[in-house]
């Protein structure tokens, strides 16, 4: 049985393909290697993440208002944000079995794969290129966006003026992503196409030691609130050999996967790079009227920039519970936060009965306006609800012959399968206090 925090990735791998929270792209065509598709409850997951991450930083401060930037951008921006330039990994090819490898990732100088000799490291730029109009020449080609952030530079003066905002403040963004990542892996960890949720933070020079390390503290525990184990995340500092190029100093907040501690986030101090780069490239100004000194100023950046993906799998891995119930059957649980939960609430019928469907129906319809729901009236109860505990249903409600008299159901948790009887009229706010943590 798998302890928590020492759960093997082939399980979940085995049972978010089983129950559908993510297919292989392209599978039918013999799939496309690192590119993943969410099914129905993937894309819930998902969604839950990032209407959490917004809540958090945008609906629920006064400071960050949002933005959503086109993916594809003037090739000119990425000229000068460094990227055509700067972001690069090293590569090198194994002589032998000719397997493609970052440089920086191997421990030694062999094919981790072969133990053949492996070649020079070269530099590969990781952008991914298009072109737009029907000629494909480098006067048409364009990159695939590689972060989100510089959607946000480009747009500063223009945020600005509508919002008439004060320093500190920020502008967050959620969006793909794409990076020609050599090596990609371990499910959705790194991937060559992604989701990001960036946040870049304005503020005073001067300031930026102080609130980067504010930054760091609400991010670790922006995690911990939706139900990570606080021991299965940290904060890590890059060394200055791993430093990105626009990066004066970084931490990244890590979850130790089975693989590992890997990062989830990285949250950067890009100093003025980026605004003076744009800048001075454009010959636009990008700098913020200071009433205090009476100057203009360029700001600094705090960048929290989370991968959706890699949340998501980290969600998941840390939910993933393994128990034995009382007949020594296994139990297979994700104890997901109800926040982030794809399925709040599934409705239960005890049988597939003419006399109890019409109730339950009617029950399901006024439960659906509220959360995501499931019905489900297929097998036994006891097969029901191990289905919903494997996908992380925070509460079945189950509706029998006697609630046809006593107009009550009962509700069961997820976590510790306690049971209580509530009145059908007081369904839904019961619901909504559950869920919202009230204990069973
Ligand atoms: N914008 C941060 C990153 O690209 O990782």
């Amino acid at each position: 049985m798998a302890e928590p925090g020492k759960v093997d990735m082939d399980k979940i791998a085995s049972l978010v393909k089983r129950r559908g929270f993510l297919f292989q792209s392209s599978e039918i065509y013999g799939g496309l290697a690192s590119c993943w598709d969410y099914g129905p409850l993937g894309v819930e997951l998902k969604n839950n993440i990032k209407r959490e991450w917004w809540k958090t930083n945008v609906q629920q401060r006064d400071d960050i208002v949002g933005l959503d930037a086109s993916i594809l951008m003037h090739p000119d921006v990425w000229v000068a944000s460094g990227h055509v330039g700067g972001f690069v990994d090293p590569m090198v090819d194994c002589k032998d079995c000719r397997k493609r490898w970052r440089s920086d990732h191997l421990n030694g100088d062999k094919c981790p794969e072969c133990g053949g000799e492996v070649t020079e490291p070269r530099m590969f730029n990781l952008m991914l290129k298009t072109f737009l109009g029907p000629v494909e020449d480098s006067a048409h080609q364009v990159y695939m966006r590689p972060e989100t952030a510089q959607g946000i530079f480009v747009n500063f003066t223009n945020v600005l003026n509508v919002t008439r905002k004060k320093l500190p403040f920020g502008i967050a963004q959620i969006g793909k992503a794409f990076r020609n990542e050599i090596t990609p892996g371990n499910l959705t960890f790194r991937t060559r196409e992604f989701e990001m949720m960036e946040i870049e933070y304005f503020v005073k020079p001067g300031t930026d030691k102080e609130l980067h390390q504010k930054w760091l503290d609400a991010r670790l525990q922006w995690y911990v609130d939706l139900g990570i184990n606080r021991d299965h995340v940290q904060l890590r500092k890059h060394g200055d050999d791993e430093l990105a190029h626009y990066a004066q100093g970084c931490y990244d907040v890590e979850y130790l996967f089975p693989m590992g501690w890997m990062e989830l986030e990285g949250i950067a101090n890009r100093s003025d790079f980026d605004l003076s780069q744009h800048a001075s490239a454009s010959g636009k100004e990008l700098s913020y009227f200071d009433d205090e000194s009476g100057e203009h100023i360029t700001p600094y950046v705090i960048e929290p920039s989370a991968g959706v993906d890699r949340s998501a799998l980290a969600f998941l891995t840390d939910a993933y519970h393994e128990e034995l119930d009382d007949k020594g059957d296994l139990r297979v649980m994700l104890k997901l936060h109800p926040k982030l939960a794809p399925i709040k609430v599934a409705i239960l019928p005890l049988s597939k009965k003419e006399t109890l469907s019409p109730l339950a129906r009617e029950i399901y319809a006024t439960v659906r306006d509220e959360f995501m729901t499931q019905y489900d009236d297929t097998q036994s109860i006891g097969k029901r609800y191990r289905r919903q505990d494997e996908i992380g249903t925070p509460i079945c409600v189950t509706v029998d012959f006697n609630s046809l008299e006593d107009k009550q159901v009962t509700l069961r948790d997820r976590d510790s399968m306690k049971q209580i009887r509530v009145p059908i009229a007081e369904l839904v706010a019961v619901l909504t206090a559950k869920l919202n943590s009230e204990p069973f």
